[in-house]
């Protein structure tokens, strides 16, 4: 149920960052922060920091930073419902439900039944599977036979859906669960003599989500069809508790060894999820047979960074295997891939071999994705010269998906051997697909030239591929930076008016920034820079001005996690000594770095803008076109003067 938006702040606002990390980690004091080794990675030297002001943790190894609810979804895989109740439940703070609308009662109540039902069935099914003698001798059996033990069997709740053509839909309309219920959630099926079950003769998969509770469920039919007119499985069909693409089979008995060991093994089959952990090994999903989905790797990737696909050993593994992987790799996760040997999927493979062979053989057969893409591929094209070519353009396409720019070196590096290529040729290559994204990315059309001529704001690409963040990303982040530390003080802004005289005006810092770049059109370029101004802007409008709780807590992953990042960071106010400009309250310095950074800002853009029409001035040969550029190039000069006269004043001061 949805707990209400002032029960959450109440929440957030209770919760001491230092007191809810401090039961999982042992935090010193040193300066204004605390300290400890961090929970999320290996370190003996603490790098995870803690700091009680601004109610955030951050560590400086890994990255990870957030709030105190953002620490218990990491830490203890807490959804943030979860997170928020455990922190109302340590800070005494009472849960009012909101009321809800008659439509949310309505799909609330629908959940609940499908939840409920599925229960049931989970019961019905184990019951039948250990105590009825069809479920013995066939179900239990089938099991057996394939090398089950009984821990593996219960601990998954396994079970059989007897023969009998409606047993299952009988029994649960003798218990009050009604016709339209069973069809929707998939138990039965509209046949010409009434409702049949769909798992009739089966053996039964759970399916679990994150907090254990059952979604679906996947029946297996006994014997292998050898006609194939019965499909091999048979999986509930989607529903309000039952979104195939956000689930991964085995993820509830897999998350915490995932966490742990860092690593989450992907695998196809209901069967290879169950013989891995037979063998002791825990961190094993499966993605149930079809394609990997975004929402899928993103559930992984709330445990690890690192996937490792285990897949047959026949070239429809190894291509199962291939698809996905740009996604995974686009996410910023490491992927390598073991292949099986020929004729083993994971399950014979562990039923055939003892766990130490298996897991060595992980181990030793681990290799990275683009290495092994490379080498696939390679065999493939052998010497055809225009198939090489196809090879190379395929790998660097890969490699150009990675978000880290020195893995991707490293990957340029690492396939220049195996290709045989000049680094310098891939990195050309790279960074040309990488040039194109970008464009594309930014809605950058090479054609166009913008009509507004201060204000729009034209990235220019750079040549190297480190350096492919829009023009002003960093003062932008500035803006953003000053924003969230400082939006609520207040400073004095001086206006001249009509008339001459001098006006002075005590304005929040978020009011004279936001007001300052929107009076003179400039637009931040970076999404989550602008997502956070655009909030601020928003909540001056309605009088407000957001604190960084409010940005730390944002529902907006990529808010929350820049906010967390760029406020664990100190700001150094007083580098203005450095300069050897020495201003003396501290209000002042604030204004002036304020002001500073904004001009500092806006000289950028423009001067991006003026190259670019330099360029196209260089590019023209129609007289018109030079006469509006001209102008254009013209008035830019003049905004940059003043400036360079105003910034020059602000150092002067
Ligand atoms: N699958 C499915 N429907 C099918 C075939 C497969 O949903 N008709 C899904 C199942 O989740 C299955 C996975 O795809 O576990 C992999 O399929 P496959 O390799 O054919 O099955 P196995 O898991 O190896 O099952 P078994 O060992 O019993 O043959
Ligand atoms: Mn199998």
């Amino acid at each position: 149920m949805a707990i209400p938006r002032e029960t959450v702040e109440q929440i957030l606002q209770a919760a001491h960052i230092e007191e809810v990390v401090g039961e999982f980690v042992t935090l010193k004091k040193r300066g204004s922060n605390m300290w400890g080794n961090c929970p999320f990675h290996n370190e003996k030297t603490p790098s995870f920091s803690v700091n009680p002001a601004r109610n955030i943790f951050k560590c400086f190894g890994c990255g990870k930073a957030g709030d105190s609810a953002k620490f218990l979804m990491e830490h203890e895989h807490f959804t943030y419902p979860e997170a928020l109740r455990y922190l109302a439940k340590k800070y005494n703070i009472k849960i009012e439900e909101k009321e809800q609308t008659p439509e949310e009662i309505m799909q609330q109540s629908i959940r609940e039944k499908m939840f409920n039902i599925n229960e049931f069935a989970d019961k019905f099914f184990v019951d039948t599977l250990w105590n009825t003698e069809e479920g013995k001798s066939i179900g239990l059996e089938y099991f057996r036979e394939r090398g089950y033990n009984n821990p593996i069997i219960e601990k998954f709740h396994l079970g059989y859906s007897p023969s009998q053509w409606d047993a299952f839909t009988t029994y649960a309309k003798k218990n009050g669960y009604n016709d339209e219920l069973l069809e929707q959630i998939g138990f039965s099926i509209k046949g010409n003599k009434g409702l049949y079950d769909r798992y009739h003769g089966r053996v039964m998969f759970p399916i679990h989500n994150l907090t254990g509770r059952v979604i679906g469920f996947g029946g297996r039919i006994l014997k292998n069809d050898p006609e194939k007119k019965l499909a091999k499985y048979q999986n509930s069909p989607e529903s309000e508790i039952y979104d195939k693409k956000q689930t991964l089979y085995g993820i509830y008995f897999a998350k915490n060894a995932i966490a742990r060991q860092d690593e989450c093994i992907l695998v196809e089959g209901y069967f290879d999820v169950l013989r891995m952990h037979q063998i002791g090994i825990e961190n094993v999903v499966a993605s149930s047979g079809t394609s990997l989905t975004m929402e899928q790797i993103r559930l992984v990737k709330r445990y690890t960074k690192n996937i490792t696909m285990l897949y047959d050993g026949d070239s429809a593994g190894i291509h199962a295997a291939l698809r996905g992987t740009d996604m995974i790799l686009g996410e910023g996760m490491n992927v390598r891939i073991v292949v099986l040997p020929p004729e083993h999927d994971p399950d014979t493979f562990g039923r055939d071999f003892s766990a130490e062979y298996v897991s060595n053989y992980l181990k030793d057969n681990a290799k990275d994705f683009i290495r092994f893409k490379t080498e696939l591929l390679l065999k493939d094209a052998e010497n055809d010269p225009i198939k090489r070519g196809q090879v190379i353009r395929d790998i660097v396409e890969t490699i150009s998906v990675i978000p880290d720019s020195i893995f991707r070196i490293t990957y340029v590096k690492e396939c220049s051997r195996l290709l045989d290529m000049p680094e310098q040729t891939l990195t050309n290559e790279l960074n040309k697909i990488l040039r194109a994204k970008m464009r594309k990315t930014l809605g950058i059309d090479d054609n166009v030239v913008s009509e507004t001529e201060t204000t729009t704001v034209t990235p220019k690409q750079e040549e190297t591929v480190e350096d492919q963040l829009p023009a002003g990303y960093y003062q932008e982040r500035e803006l953003v930076k000053l924003l969230l530390m400082y939006g609520q003080e207040m400073i004095v802004d001086e206006r001249i008016d009509e008339d001459g005289n001098s006006i002075l005006e005590q304005a929040s810092v978020a009011q004279f920034i936001v007001d300052d770049l929107k009076n003179d059109g400039f637009l931040f370029t970076n999404a989550v820079n602008k997502k956070i101004f655009d909030l601020f802007d928003q909540a001056l409008d309605e009088g407000r001005i957001p604190d960084d709780q409010f940005f730390v807590s944002h529902e907006d992953e990529t808010i929350a996690q820049l906010a967390a990042d760029l406020l664990s960071s100190p700001y150094k106010l007083d580098q203005w000594e450095k300069h050897g400009i020495f201003v003396k309250r501290e209000e002042d310095v604030l204004k002036a770095t304020v002001l500073s950074s904004i001009y500092r800002y806006k000289d950028l853009i423009v001067e991006e803008r003026r190259k670019a029409i330099e360029e196209e001035l260089k590019a023209t040969t129609d007289s018109d076109d030079q006469l509006i550029l001209l102008k254009q190039k013209k008035d830019l000069d003049d905004i940059r003067k003043t400036i360079n006269k105003e910034l020059g004043i602000v150092i002067a001061k």
